[in-house]
């Protein structure tokens, strides 16, 4: 059984669409053992709770630059007996220590189709904003293996949708979520359960 943690900061929608696809038994292999939360208010925390997985919570603004940080993510990963990392709207970066001992084992959901509107500084809204301001046709997400590049490792799932004449950026980013995250993310996950994407 593989152990999943689960890295969030906000919301937590797309964990609970891990959390809900687990429960109903499309995580086959895989177990979410951890959740664990950049931010103290972070609304991800209830839904993990809810659905009885372990929390932690890792204030990033509690230390002062990424190394101490990332060290902590690091050892809670560890003491938990991870084997498979999931960011789910986390918005830090993490460093070193984690990115090497879990190396092409840390996967992330991103809110567009990279290499397009990604990279250091488009996260969250800021992402559908820029989208919209450039005038593309279309937009989407992917789920990507971390490595030390922002958003730069290899593209595991892509989707696509239309963007609409009408759009905001907050119409685009609840579209994207719900036709692309919210699919994508469990069917990533699934892969790496059962071995069709090598741990
Ligand atoms: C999601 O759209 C996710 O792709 C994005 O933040 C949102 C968090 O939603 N992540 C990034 O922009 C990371 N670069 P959630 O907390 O409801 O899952």
């Amino acid at each position: 059984m593989i152990k999943i943690a689960v890295l969030v900061s906000g919301g937590g929608t797309n964990l609970q669409a891990l959390i809900d696809a687990w429960k109903s038994g499309g995580l086959r292999g895989g177990e979410l053992s951890l959740v664990i939360s950049s931010a103290e208010e972070a609304f991800a925390l209830e839904r993990a709770q809810n659905a009885g997985i372990k929390t932690i919570v890792i204030a990033r603004k509690k230390y002062p630059d990424i190394r101490g940080f990332d060290s902590a993510v690091a050892d809670a990963l560890a003491e938990n007996d991870t084997g498979l990392v999931v960011l789910a709207g986390f918005l830090s970066i993490l460093g070193e220590k984690t990115l090497g001992a879990y190396k092409n084992k840390i996967i992330n959901v991103h809110p567009a189709l990279i290499p397009s509107f990604c990279g250091k500084g488009f996260y969250g809204l800021r992402v559908h904003k820029a989208v919209l301001e450039k005038g593309v046709k279309v937009t989407g997400a992917t789920v990507h293996i971390v490595n030390e590049v922002v958003d730069g490792g290899r593209i595991i799932l892509q989707k696509a949708i239309d963007v609409l004449p009408d759009d905001t950026a907050e119409s685009l980013q609840q579209r994207v979520m719900k036709e692309c995250e919210w699919v994508l993310l469990p069917k990533a996950v699934a892969m790496f359960c059962n071995g069709e994407e090598k741990i």
